[in-house]
């Protein structure tokens, strides 16, 4: 297949495939505005610049029915997600900042790709084919979604399509970052369909043994980001299991039955309905923060639909993952000033992070997460967005 290379304001952007397309027909992209239009459906604009200069642009992609979504290639990060209601009115249903800058500092994840390793590794610690691994500790004393200078501090190359509602980004995290072992070469593929589907393809090869588990971290309020809680949302959960964790939210390895506890999400319940329950689990998450063991068998299925009995939007996510981390946004607390100067206070948002189980590294009995030379690490998410 093959590339052509354009820069195009100050940034290096390889489109996608066709053989036709040139630099110059790139740069016919440009207007007075800062948007180009990449193709009818994919935009570009500047986002700003990284603390050493880099920068960053934010690529929107959109479908027929008028749905637009905003990807920058910091984080791999959704800045945006515009789905409409039972009315067809429009509304941005996840959270996140207006600027770059705030999502360069300490931020919750708003949007982003999250790896090496996606959720906690126990002690920030593994041992891979009898030797011993150490991870920063940025989470008392476990590694939280792949330490500190993680992907979603990473500026990642794209590729957008030019042709489609669609944009792939690569990151190569060399060997040895964040005390993983192997250089990787990560590709996230985000593309948007007629069907309200935004898809989302991860791909990840290695050079030498390592782990990986890669998901997205959006918070979704489906009544639009800052409106209130998510606490009235009504949440499905296609797992009748979970993963019990410690009070420092490592699992305990036991697969713990949802029946008869407020983690029972086998129909459609209200997410504040058993929030507050005396429930020791509940407790070390501050609310729910725990991952899910799903019911299907591994092809691309539902995981969990989640959906505004206000406004009627619907989000449906499928996956191929194992396992699913629902958070309730607990460590939210009104210090993050999001778009349009809306405010994000404790569960404002939710997450539902399809994923390997967390600590897999250190729990033979869990589904594998060990990638090796010569392998392919694929897997697919798709978040489904509808009204009723
Ligand atoms: C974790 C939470 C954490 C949040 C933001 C979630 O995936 O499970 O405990 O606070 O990410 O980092």
């Amino acid at each position: 297949m093959s590339r052509s290379i354009a820069s195009v304001v100050g940034f290096t952007v390889f489109l996608m495939g066709l053989p036709g397309v040139s630099l110059a027909a790139a740069q016919t992209a440009k207007s007075p505005s800062s948007v180009k239009k990449l193709n009818p459906r994919l935009t570009m604009q500047p986002f700003g610049k990284t603390h050493d200069g880099r920068e960053v642009d934010l690529y929107t992609l959109t479908n027929q029915n008028g749905m637009a979504v905003g990807i920058m290639n910091y984080g791999g990060v959704i800045v945006t997600l515009k789905a409409p209601d039972r009315h067809g009115k429009f509304e941005d249903v996840v959270l996140g900042y207006d600027k770059l800058d705030p999502y360069l500092g300490k931020n919750p994840y708003f949007g982003a790709l999250v790896g090496r390793y996606a959720n906690r590794i126990g002690g920030a610690k593994f041992t891979l084919d009898g030797k011993e691994y150490h991870l920063p500790k940025n989470d008392g004393p476990n590694c939280l979604h792949g330490g500190i200078n993680n992907f979603s501090k990473q500026v990642w190359a794209v590729k957008p399509s030019p042709t489609e509602a669609k944009i792939e980004l690569q990151y190569v995290s060399a060997d040895g970052e964040e005390g993983f072992p192997g250089k990787m070469t990560a590709t996230v593929t985000y593309s948007l369909d007629d069907k309200n589907e935004l898809r989302i393809d991860y791909a990840a090869v290695s050079d030498k043994p390592t782990v990986v588990n890669l998901t997205n971290h959006s918070y979704f309020n489906l009544a639009g980001q800052g409106n209130g809680t998510i606490l009235n949302h009504l949440l499905t959960i296609y797992g009748s299991k979970t993963t019990p964790v410690d009070a420092t939210l490592i699992p305990t390895g036991e697969l713990k039955p949802v029946a008869g506890t407020p983690f029972d999400f086998t129909k459609p319940t209200r997410i504040g309905e058993r929030i507050n329950a005396d429930d020791q689990q509940l407790k070390f998450g501050r609310g729910y923060d725990h991952n899910w063991v799903l019911d299907h068998s591994g092809s691309l299925s539902l995981a969990a639909r989640a959906e505004d009995p206000g406004s009627g939007r619907v989000l449906e996510v499928l996956t191929d993952q194992p396992g699913v981390q629902f958070y309730t946004g607990n460590f939210l607390d009104g210090t993050d000033h999001g778009k349009g100067g809306k405010v994000y206070q404790q569960r404002y948002g939710f997450c539902l992070e399809t994923q390997h189980f967390p600590d897999s590294p250190n729990k033979p009995s869990f589904p594998s997460v060990v990638l090796r030379p010569g392998g392919h690490y694929h897997t697919t998410t798709v978040f489904r967005f509808s009204a009723k």
